[in-house]
């Protein structure tokens, strides 16, 4: 995607070889400052701390961080060692396990001299697969907004919610629930979307709302607790989100709160869909009871980011001190809530038969 004028992907190799580079997400929406890493720590840093982030992100990360461990050091203990630290860095997005097994994959049977070429040239195609995905993506997607333009006939703009990103900055570009917006605007349907700020880390507020400002997509930030309301008046055509894993059967975790939004569709009948690529689907298990969801540290609730109008980072306490806080990620949403999945294969029910389908090579899974 363009920023200031120039093309963006979220990660991309250094000009000079030495290193991978990555949009600091932790400085947006006030500043737009790209970041070096030249280290496996570096890698691990920053998809813990959450410089890189949202599912396919930091999959895509996970395997620059082996060519980055590799180049250092292309043994089998490092192999061993760099896959762990990655995979122990965030727990409940898949693609960060799966980028790490299918680079992993690629380069335990070479010997050591090619490991690091061949973690580098496997985590560039991870990343070009990935923008490939959330393309064809949002060409299905766009065919759901267009249907629901149709049967608005002329009544206003498409109304959809979001929670989260899952835009061009969650992925390597495009995005997953934001790319069906994206194709949408760009042919000139009318899109409007209530953007969900996404307590406690504002993902909704600081990056969705800055990706839609930029590409000129109409949109309003609402606090997390808005999307009722706005259901129940009928002000929202459809929502839409990502997902960080998606089970065998069709249930989805993604981000805190995104459980009470299928919820509140539900009840007054508003399509709620998920958009997610093929490596979000944990073929492993059925139950997203079953998945572990990410707790961090407690501050990201007691205190609330932000920055003064004077350009200073700060960030202001809400709770009492003596008050303890809980942090919990990411949520469930039980297939039956979910009207439809989009994949880059196309659109199908949350459902194991509908998934087998589309994923045939699946189909002895689980
Ligand atoms: O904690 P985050 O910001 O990594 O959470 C991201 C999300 O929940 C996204 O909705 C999900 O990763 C899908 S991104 C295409």
């Amino acid at each position: 995607m363009k920023v200031d004028g120039d093309a963006y992907r979220t990660i991309w190799p250094a000009v000079d070889g030495r290193a991978v580079e990555i949009i600091d997400q932790t400085r947006l929406p006030h500043s737009f400052e790209t970041v070096r890493l030249e280290t496996l720590e570096d890698a691990a840093h920053a998809i813990r701390a959450m410089l890189v982030r949202g599912a396919p992100l930091i999959g895509a990360t996970a395997a620059y961080g082996l060519w980055l461990a590799l180049r250092a050091d292309a043994s089998d203990a490092m192999l061993a060692r760099a896959c762990e630290t990655l995979v122990a860095t965030r727990p409940t997005a898949i693609n960060l396990k799966w980028a790490v097994e299918d680079v992993r994959a690629t380069v335990a049977p070479l010997p050591e001299g090619e490991r690091a070429a061949a973690a580098f040239r496997r985590a560039g195609e991870i990343c070009d697969e990935d923008v490939e995905i959330n393309e064809a993506i949002g060409r299905h997607g766009l065919d759901l907004i267009r249907e629901a333009h149709r049967a608005k006939d002329g009544r206003g703009p498409v109304n959809i919610l979001t929670h989260c990103n899952a835009g061009w900055l969650a992925t390597v570009d495009w995005g997953t629930a934001l790319a069906p917006i994206y194709k949408a605007h760009d042919e000139g349907i009318p899109v409007f979307v209530w953007v969900d700020e996404t307590r406690p880390r504002n993902q909704g507020a600081g990056l969705t709302a800055w990706e839609l400002g930029r590409h000129g997509v109409p949109h309003k930030v609402v606090v997390d607790n808005a999307g009722g309301l706005l259901m129940r008046r009928g002000e929202v055509d459809l929502c839409i989100t990502g997902t960080d894993r998606t089970t065998a059967a069709g249930d989805v975790c993604n981000k805190i709160g995104t459980y009470l939004k299928a919820l509140a569709a539900h009840d007054n009948g508003v399509p709620f869909y998920v958009a997610l690529p093929g490596p979000t689907i944990d073929w492993s298990i059925e139950d997203g009871e079953q998945i572990p969801i990410e707790e961090r540290d407690g501050r990201e609730v007691s205190h609330i980011p932000g920055r003064t109008d004077d350009g200073h980072d700060t960030a202001v306490r809400v709770t009492p001190e003596s008050s303890a806080v809980a942090n919990f990620g990411f949520d469930v949403t039980p297939a039956r809530l979910v009207t439809a999945l989009v994949t880059e294969r196309g659109v199908c029910t949350a459902s194991k038969d509908s998934l087998r389908a589309l994923y045939p090579e699946h189909a002895t899974a689980a």
